[in-house]
């Protein structure tokens, strides 16, 4: 039998991961907005293999091989400490690679204190997590891999897990040269990852800005030049994926749903401490970009979020405190949340960008309109297939590693 890393042991994994990214994170932490807006743009066509180019990740570079690994390893009961959660449990393709909840579940005995993401188009960030606090998208796996709300696992579990299949163990040597390691499964998924990107021939507004003229609605033209005028969003919203990838303070209100559930508040806890918090204890909100930096100019920065898929991936923001487009404008018109401006509950103060806009409800419904206009006709990910996972494998006498029926291992279909 396995020995499961005791949870002192996963704590303290954190603890130093938390350190590493404390001691990383100053150096691009966020500025308020102040270099000139990038135009909106369409996202590339996808080639045939699925596989966007060029491909800037030298140390990983994409292949249809590795992208396959990947897959499966995303929705493999393996990477999670007791096999129920893999990567997809929360990144499920019929929700467009994310989730419906205003917050996430979490690993069993867990819950999360912040909605799921998706993964669609994180190619072209390059700074993951609500908070940014991940640097690419293979650190990132790791961040999730181990974390203890998420897959909850250690390197040397899924190792040892990974090196039991024949199945994998075949694929790594060919693609990594060696064994399974958590490494290059880290690699692999997210080679795959790099491959769930939105079509811009689905899109209206890409279908639009690439020649169509037909492809958005009046209202769908109107509401993009407010967005891009006196609505002032592309201000933070620029780009291809409309994120300047800035951290800002919007003076977001607090889901009630958090504050309501106990195993939600000991989550926030535990991250505080995992990042070095010394008031761990006291620490009854999510702090954002603060929990990476600890400085009190980043408490309630979050990163800007893409604006692509919205249609396909309620509710919004950072604690899901918005359950449709309506609310989100509704919230901006007002210039945002209040400024709490640190005081007493140090609850950071809100960017300066966030001004009352004065919309008309004509032109709140334009805006709407176009923020649909930046989604897929139909939910990228409905249709996708997802991948057989493969059976354990037993010692031969003469050593050799050899797939077990799957009917004995394998609760898959
Ligand atoms: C229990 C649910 C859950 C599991 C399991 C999970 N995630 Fe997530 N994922 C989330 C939540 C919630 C967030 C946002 C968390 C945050 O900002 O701290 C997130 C964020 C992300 C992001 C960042 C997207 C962006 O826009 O920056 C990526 C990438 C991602 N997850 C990939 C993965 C991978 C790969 C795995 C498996 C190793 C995984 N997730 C496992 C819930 C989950
Ligand atoms: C000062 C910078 C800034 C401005 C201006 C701004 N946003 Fe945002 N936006 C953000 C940040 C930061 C987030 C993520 C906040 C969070 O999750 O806590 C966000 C999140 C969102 C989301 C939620 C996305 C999701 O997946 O949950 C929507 C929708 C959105 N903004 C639309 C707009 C619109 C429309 C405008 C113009 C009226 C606008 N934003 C103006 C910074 C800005």
């Amino acid at each position: 039998m396995m020995q499961r890393k005791s949870n002192k042991e996963i704590g303290l994994a954190l603890l130093a991961i938390g350190f590493m990214l404390a001691t990383v994170m100053p150096a691009f932490a966020g500025s308020q907005g102040s270099a000139t807006p990038r135009p909106l743009a369409p996202v590339p066509p996808i080639p045939a293999n699925g596989i966007l180019l060029p491909n800037a990740q030298k140390d990983n570079v994409t292949t249809p091989a590795k992208v396959e690994l990947g897959a499966m390893l995303m929705f493999d009961g393996r990477l999670s400490g007791d096999g129920s959660t893999p990567c997809a449990a929360c990144h499920r393709p019929e929700y467009a690679w994310s989730q419906p909840d205003d917050l996430s579940f979490g690993y069993p005995g867990t819950l999360h204190f912040r909605a799921g993401q998706t993964v669609l188009n994180n190619i072209h960030l390059n700074k993951y997590f609500w908070d940014g606090r991940s640097l690419s998208l293979e650190a990132q796996v790791g961040a999730a891999g181990f974390g203890q709300e998420s897959n909850n696992v250690s390197a040397q579990m899924a190792e040892a897990r990974m090196r039991q299949v024949p199945v994998y163990v075949k694929m790594m040597q060919e693609i990594f040269g060696e064994p399974p390691t958590w490494d290059n499964a880290a690699r692999a998924v997210a080679a795959f990852e790099r491959t769930l990107n939105t079509d811009p021939k689905d899109v209206p507004f890409d279908r639009y800005m690439n020649g169509d003229r037909t492809a958005m609605t009046e209202q769908q033209i109107k509401g993009m030049k407010l967005f891009e005028g006196k609505a002032g969003c592309i201000q933070c919203h620029d780009g291809m994926l409309m994120t300047n990838q800035d951290f800002h303070n919007l003076g977001l209100p607090r889901n009630e749903a958090f504050d309501e559930d106990p195993l939600r508040q000991i989550s926030i806890r535990y991250r505080s401490k995992a990042f070095g918090i010394l008031n761990y204890d006291e620490v009854d909100e999510d702090k954002g970009l603060y929990f990476s930096t600890h400085r009190p100019d980043d408490i309630h920065k979050w990163r800007t979020a893409q604006l692509r898929e919205l249609k396909w991936t309620p509710p919004y923001m950072h604690n899901g405190v918005f359950f449709d487009l309506e609310e989100v404008v509704d919230f901006y018109n007002v210039g945002g949340g209040p400024n709490l401006d640190g005081g007493a509950a140090l609850a950071g103060k809100k960017d300066p960008l966030m001004k009352p806009l004065n919309l008309t409800d004509d032109e709140k419904a334009a805006l709407v309109a176009f923020l649909m206009a930046l989604s897929s006709d139909e939910m990228p990910g409905k249709n996708y297939k997802i991948p057989r996972i493969p059976p354990d494998g037993i010692m031969t006498a003469t050593g050799a590693l050899v797939a077990l029926p799957e009917k004995v291992t394998s609760k898959k279909k």
